[in-house]
């Protein structure tokens, strides 16, 4: 049980890596309160997750794109576990566009979840977290940040944003409050992945999946999210990465290398 006792919010806990994040942190003994605006999967998440009798888990409907909602669902989701050890912002949203023909709306709609619901969940979670002087944050990035992605610049500035913004507060808050705040960037096969393959021609599909193999030195194609992502959400949440901070972690098999 590495994570007994700590007091963990997951936010997209209804599908892909925030739902393996859930479960993984169920089972290592968290009291989890999962967020997300898709109910009945969220609910489905928590109940099995609740099935593991190892942590404690409630669910909670969240727009992280509404700030009202966000500072009330935590000011309830802290009290209810008496604190708030660790925030899990997996909650995100990816579609297509030639960057050309973007409307406004398109790029609200992105901005609103990727870029405000990342800043609005972490201002609450850090207003609960600087009472205790302690927390960790792990707020979600992509690879489409650091080496850019064709077809959808605004998702790649989204999540560019997110990480000069991780990056700031892990200094900030850091000093004044001591949380620790990190960024993932993940390959990972979930329903976003899926969906975003389904829209690809059957030729660039399988265009895009022979370039994988030759792409990606471990595995060659995105990764398993109980396998290869949630043992590195544990890691993050645990004491045992209480000394890393500001850092990004890009759990991808290799496909994109940081550069120093
Ligand atoms: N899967 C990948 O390989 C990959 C790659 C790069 C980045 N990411 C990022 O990882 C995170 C998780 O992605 P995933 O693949 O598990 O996606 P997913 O689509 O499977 O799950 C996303 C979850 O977020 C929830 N969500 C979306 N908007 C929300 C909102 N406004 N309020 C509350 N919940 C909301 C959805 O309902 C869903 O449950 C996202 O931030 C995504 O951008 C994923």
């Amino acid at each position: 049980m590495q994570l007994a006792g700590k007091r963990i919010i997951v936010t997209g806990g209804a599908s892909g890596i925030g739902a393996g994040t859930v479960k993984a942190y169920a089972r290592e003994g968290a009291f989890v309160c999962v967020l997300d605006r898709n109910d009945a999967a969220g609910e489905q998440v928590a109940a099995e997750a609740r099935g593991y009798n190892a942590g404690e888990v409630a669910y909670f409907h969240c727009d992280i794109a509404d700030p009202q909602q966000v500072f009330a669902v935590f000011e309830q989701a802290g009290a209810r576990m008496g604190g708030l050890d660790v925030l899990a912002n997996v909650a995100g949203v990816e579609n297509s566009g030639a960057a050309e023909e973007l409307a406004p709306e398109v790029l609200h709609a992105m901005w609103s979840v990727n870029i405000d619901g990342t800043v609005f969940t972490n201002q609450a979670a850090c207003r609960l977290m600087r009472e205790q002087g302690a927390g960790a944050i792990i707020n979600f990035a992509s690879d489409a940040a650091l080496a850019g992605m064709p077809n959808s610049a605004h998702y790649a500035a989204s999540k560019g944003a997110v990480l000069s913004w991780t990056k700031t507060i892990a200094y900030e808050w850091g000093v004044k409050y001591n949380i620790r705040c990190n960024t993932v960037c993940p390959a990972i096969r979930t329903p976003m992945y899926e969906a975003w393959l389904a829209d690809l021609s059957e030729e660039d599909r399988q265009a895009h999946l022979a370039a994988e193999k030759l792409r990606v030195p471990i595995g060659g194609s995105m990764g398993d999210v109980d396998e290869d992502m949630a043992p590195v959400m544990v890691f993050l949440a645990s004491d045992a990465s209480k000394f890393i901070d500001g850092q990004i972690f890009c759990v991808n098999g290799g496909r994109n290398m940081v550069r120093g």
